[in-house]
């Protein structure tokens, strides 16, 4: 019994003494110390042995025993500090090195504008409204006065979201993406708060994709309802939008048009920065405008029929409507000249980070 055990001794002694890894280290503690291990069963032979064979081998057993105990403490603190000093070697890092910037984004360039334009009519007391980009037929063209079939609405015909007449068509048409932010028009009337100073800023669809015309792109569309409107304040307006958002020397021109919702009817024009509304360069033709002006936007009194279908009365009150797109008027302030304009909406961050 006594020579199992010395032999005990010396295979613990040089196997925890081999020990390099954790993985080891718990292999050996199982093999000499585990509930079915080389001690367990040393012990059991023991307990066999005659009286005076168990009190003679009983106390080398338990000196193996320490023996084996303080073998395995030896080896765990030193697989332990060899770990340690790996990481310490392997996982070291410089506190003291400048870190690495994560990149700062900033808001897309339409949305700047965005907010400068509502910023500029705010101070005239024009508040922003919402209004959906899917809407009803009627609320798009049929309340603007522009019945079913009128010619006037090839101009603005969009996606519809089903073709079959049947299919989502309710008592104000079919659903459309709004061609234009006008659809607010009869909707903030709708809301039967007089006076209006609207401003609503959307996005817009039309049928059309190329260097200058987006499929999607934004407009704000402003109204101005209450009693004995003239000219004269949309051309107030329009003025101090031109001066707060061009610069104080861009001048302004109204040029008749003719909308179906707006009787009369304007396009808009803001003085080039190039030629300084001249329209020449040096005795020659401006390259920007050609005659001095550049167009911004549409414009007008609000139609009676427009009124009535907003249930207000035409003969008490007046009001005037206008709308302009905001990729246009951004890009003729900061003088961006894109050859694409879909290179706006392309998430490239080489372009968008310009700005
Ligand atoms: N909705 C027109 C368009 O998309 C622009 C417009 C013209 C809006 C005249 C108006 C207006 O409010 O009065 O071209």
């Amino acid at each position: 019994m006594i020579d199992i055990l010395q032999q005990l001794r010396v295979d613990a002694l040089s196997t925890f003494s081999a020990v390099q890894t954790a993985e080891e280290l718990e292999y050996a503690r199982v093999v000499f110390m585990g509930r079915k291990g080389r001690m367990a069963d040393a012990m059991k032979e023991l307990a066999k042995c005659s009286d005076d064979a168990r009190r003679e081998a009983g106390k080398t057993a338990n000196e193996v025993k320490n023996v084996i105990e303080g073998a395995f403490a030896a080896a765990q603190s030193r697989v332990m500090h060899a770990q340690n000093d790996r990481r310490d070697t392997e996982e070291w890092i410089d506190v003291t090195l400048p870190g690495v910037m994560s990149n700062m984004g900033h808001i897309h360039l339409t949305t700047q504008a965005i907010d400068e334009i509502s910023r500029a009519f705010s101070h005239l007391g024009f508040v922003r409204a919402h209004h959906p980009e899917v809407d009803w037929d009627y609320y798009a063209f049929e309340s603007l006065n522009m019945p079913k079939d009128h010619p006037a609405r090839d101009d603005w015909e969009t996606f519809f979201m089903a073709d079959d007449d049947t299919v989502m068509t309710g008592q104000k048409g079919k659903v459309v993406l709004t061609p234009h932010t006008s659809n607010g028009q009869v909707r903030e009337m709708e809301k039967g708060k007089l006076p209006i100073r609207m401003i609503s800023i959307g996005k817009c669809y039309r049928r059309q994709s190329s260097a200058r015309h987006l499929s999607m792109f934004h407009q704000f569309e402003g109204l101005m309802i209450d009693e004995h409107v003239t000219v004269t304040e949309l051309k107030g307006v329009f003025d101090h939008f031109v001066k707060q958002y061009f610069g104080a020397d861009r001048a302004t021109r109204l040029r008749p048009y003719h909308f179906r919702f707006t009787e009369p009817s304007f396009e808009l024009d803001v003085s080039c920065s190039v030629c300084n509304g001249t329209g020449k360069m040096n005795g020659v033709k401006c390259k920007l405008c050609k005659e001095g002006w550049l167009e911004l936007g549409g414009a007008g009194m609000v139609h009676p029929n427009v009124l009535k279908a907003g249930g207000i009365d035409p003969e008490k009150y007046n009001g005037f409507a206008f709308g302009w797109g905001v990729e246009r008027t951004m890009m003729m302030r900061s003088g961006i000249n894109i050859d694409d304009i879909r290179t706006l909406y392309k998430n490239d961050l080489r372009f968008l980070s310009q700005f």
